[in-house]
C-alpha cells in the first residue's frame, strides 16, 4: 500500500524540474557509499530510496492503492513514450506494472547507488525485481510511488515484452529484458557487469547466453544420449537412465565466454566477434551425472596408455540450411579425471536447465572456456582425435597480435581449453562520478581463473596502478585446492587520488601466480578470444 502523491510533489518532478535539479551532485561520505554499494541490489530497488525519501517533503495524499496499479486522474503514457526518457535530458522514467515513474531526481541525487536502477530507464523494473526479488518490498514500493506521475496507457497494459522473430528462431524462447542483447538471431546477450557481483551465484535468467544457432526444443520423452567410441559399447540412455543409474553430483563453477571483455580489443584494432563488454561470464551451481562415470559405463577404459585422446561433444542444435550441428571436444585427461568434476548437467541452481542454457542436458567442463561447454548434449564419442566441426578447429583460439586475417593459419594455434586469469570491476561503472571529500572508493568485482586455478589475490587501484589496494575475497569453502571452478567476488575501499580524475583498475592473481597483463595491446589477436588485461575503469571525481 502506498500514499498518493499530491499534485505538488509530481509537479517538483516533472523533467523541467528535473533537469535543473540533476545538476547538483549529491554528496556522500565513503561509510554512506559503501552501504549502497554493500547493498547494491538494494538499489534497484531498494535501500538508497531511503535518501530519497527524505528529500520528498511535500505533503502527500492519504489514499491506499497496491503499487503499480492504474490511478484514475493521472495521465497516461504509451510504453513508446516512456521509452524516450532515458537520460538526464530527457528524464528518466520506468514503469511499475500500471505506473510511471520519473526517477531523474532519485538518480541525480544518487549517483552511485543509480548505476543498477538505470539500468531500467525508459523500461519496466519489473523483471529486475523478479531477479532480486528480496528487494521488492512495501516499503521500496511505498518509495517508489512517491515518483509516481502516470498511468501506462490502457492499450499497452497487457502488452507482451517479447520480441517476435521469424523463421527459424520463432521458436526460440523468451528472455528476460535485463539481458543486454548482442545479436537477436541467434541470441546472444550478456549480463549486465554492474549486477554480476550482486550475488555469487548469477540467477538463471540473468545468465549470459552464447547461442551459435536456433534454440532446440527437446521433448524430454523422446530425448536419447548417444555414447560410442572406439573402446566402447554403444550405449543409449534416457534422462531416467541418468537420474537413476549414476550417482548424482553437483558443483559450483563459473562459465565463460572465450570472448568475453572482447569490446577492450576492439578499442586497440578491429576484432571478429560480438561485442561482449565483461558480461559474458556466469556463476551456477550445477547438478548431474560425472561424464566420467558415464564413459566407464560405456566401457571406455581408464588406462593412461590409451590411444583415445578427446571426447567430442555435440549438440542437438544445427543449421538450418547447411544441417553443421554445435559440437567441440575435450582433452580425455580431463574427462576421465575424477577430480575434473566433468558433468552432464541436468540442472542449473537447482533447476531443470532453462532451454537457453542447453535443456535437458548440456556438458559442464569446469575450468574450461564456455564453448567446450556443449547444450542440448546428444552425442558422445571417444576419439584418436579433435572435433573436427568449425568451432574447435576454425574458431576459439589465439593467436599473436601479428597475424591478420590474410596470414592466418587456424590448424597452427591449439584449440582454447582452460581460460586464463581474469577480473572485472563490476561498480562502481565507468563515467561515474565520484566525490573528492569522499576520500575512498568502494570498488567491487568478480574474479576468475581458468584450470581450477584459485583466485588467491586482487589488487585494485585507483590511480591506474601507480599505488594498489588489496581486495577482500569473498569465502568459497566449497572449493577444494586445485578445484576451484567457481569465480570470487571482492570488494575494496580504495584511497582516491588527490588531483586528477580516477582511473580505476584491477588485476587478479591465481594461486599459480599468474597475473593479468596489464595491456590489451599485446594480447590483440584478430578473433578478439582471451582479453584478460587489467580492468579498467575512468571515473571523474569532483
Ligand atoms: N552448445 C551448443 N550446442 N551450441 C552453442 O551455440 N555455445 C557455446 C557453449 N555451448 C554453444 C554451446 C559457447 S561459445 C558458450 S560461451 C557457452 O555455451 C555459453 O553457455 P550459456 O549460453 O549457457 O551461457
Amino acid at each position: 500500500m502506498f500514499r498518493l502523491v499530491s499534485r505538488c510533489s509530481r509537479l517538483l518532478r516533472s523533467p523541467k524540474y528535473t533537469r535543473g535539479h540533476s545538476r547538483h551532485v549529491a554528496r556522500r561520505s565513503v561509510a554512506s557509499n559503501a552501504v549502497i554499494a554493500g547493498l547494491g541490489a538494494a538499489t534497484l530497488a531498494g535501500l538508497a530510496w531511503n535518501g530519497y525519501k527524505s528529500t520528498a517533503n511535500c505533503a502527500a495524499a492519504e489514499e491506499s492503492l497496491s503499487a503499480g496499479a492504474a490511478r484514475p486522474g493521472l495521465p497516461e503514457y504509451r510504453l513508446e513514450e516512456v521509452a524516450t526518457h532515458k537520460t538526464e535530458d530527457t528524464g528518466i522514467w520506468v514503469t511499475y506494472k500500471d505506473g510511471v515513474y520519473d526517477i531523474s531526481e532519485f538518480i541525480a541525487t544518487h549517483p552511485g547507488g543509480s548505476e543498477k536502477i538505470i539500468l531500467a530507464a525508459g523500461a519496466s523494473i519489473e523483471p529486475y525485481w523478479e531477479v532480486f526479488a528480496a528487494h521488492n518490498t512495501a516499503e521500496v514500493q511505498d518509495m517508489l510511488e512517491e515518483l509516481r506521475i502516470g498511468n501506462v496507457h490502457p492499450s499497452d497494459r497487457s502488452q507482451s515484452k517479447g520480441v517476435m522473430v521469424d523463421g527459424p528462431y520463432a521458436n526460440d524462447p523468451t528472455r528476460s529484458p535485463v539481458l543486454k542483447v548482442n545479436t537477436q538471431t541467434p541470441f546472444n546477450a550478456e549480463t549486465p557487469t554492474v549486477l554480476l557481483s550482486e550475488a555469487y551465484i548469477t540467477p538463471n535468467n540473468l545468465f549470459f547466453v552464447r547461442n551459435h544457432l536456433p534454440v532446440p526444443d527437446v521433448d524430454p520423452q523422446n530425448y536419447v544420449l548417444e555414447v560410442k567410441g572406439e573402446g566402447s559399447k554403444p550405449v543409449r540412455l534416457t534422462l531416467e537412465d541418468l537420474r537413476s543409474k549414476f550417482k548424482q553430483y553437483s558443483i559450483t563453477a563459473a562459465v565463460q565466454c572465450a570472448g568475453n571483455r572482447r569490446s577492450e580489443l576492439a578499442e586497440v584494432k578491429k576484432v571478429k566477434g560480438l561485442n561482449w563488454t565483461g558480461g559474458a561470464i556466469g556463476n551456477a551451481a550445477w547438478s548431474g551425472v560425472r561424464l566420467r562415470d558415464v564413459l566407464l559405463y560405456a566401457g571406455l577404459e581408464d588406462c593412461e596408455s590409451c590411444t583415445l585422446k578427446h571426447i567430442h561433444l555435440e549438440g542437438l542444435d544445427n543449421n538450418p540450411v547447411t544441417g553443421e550441428c554445435y559440437g567441440a571436444s575435450i582433452p580425455i585427461e580431463k574427462a576421465m579425471d575424477p577430480r575434473g568434476d566433468c558433468l552432464l548437467a541436468l540442472e542449473m541452481n537447482g533447476e531443470p536447465l532453462p532451454r537457453d542454457h542447453g535443456y535437458p542436458l548440456r556438458a559442464l567442463v569446469p575450468g574450461t572456456v564456455g564453448a567446450r561447454n556443449v547444450k542440448w548434449l546428444t552425442r558422445i564419442e571417444a576419439s584418436t582425435k579433435e572435433y573436427p566441426g568449425h568451432w574447435q578447429q576454425n574458431d576459439y583460439k589465439g593467436f599473436s597480435p601479428g597475424v591478420d586475417w590474410d596470414t592466418v593459419d587456424f590448424s597452427t594455434a591449439p584449440a582454447i581449453q582452460e581460460l586464463p586469469v581474469t577480473s572485472l570491476i563490476t561498480s562502481p561503472q565507468g563515467g561515474v562520478t565520484l566525490v573528492r571529500s569522499d576520500e575512498a572508493v568502494s570498488v567491487r568485482g568478480v574474479a576468475w581463473s581458468g584450470g581450477g586455478r584459485e583466485v588467491v589475490r586482487v589488487d585494485v587501484s585507483s590511480d591506474g596502478g601507480h599505488t594498489w589496494t588489496t581486495a577482500e575475497l569473498s569465502n568459497t569453502k566449497d572449493q577444494p585446492l586445485g578445484r576451484a571452478w567457481a569465480w570470487k567476488l571482492w570488494e575494496a575501499t580504495v584511497p582516491l587520488p588527490k588531483e586528477g580524475n580516477a582511473e580505476l583498475c584491477c588485476k587478479a592473481v591465481d594461486m599459480s601466480y599468474n597475473v593479468q597483463p596489464d595491456t590489451t595491446a599485446p594480447i590483440w589477436n584478430l578473433r578478439g578470444c582471451l582479453s584478460n588485461a587489467w580492468h579498467r575503469v575512468n571515473c571523474t571525481i569532483k
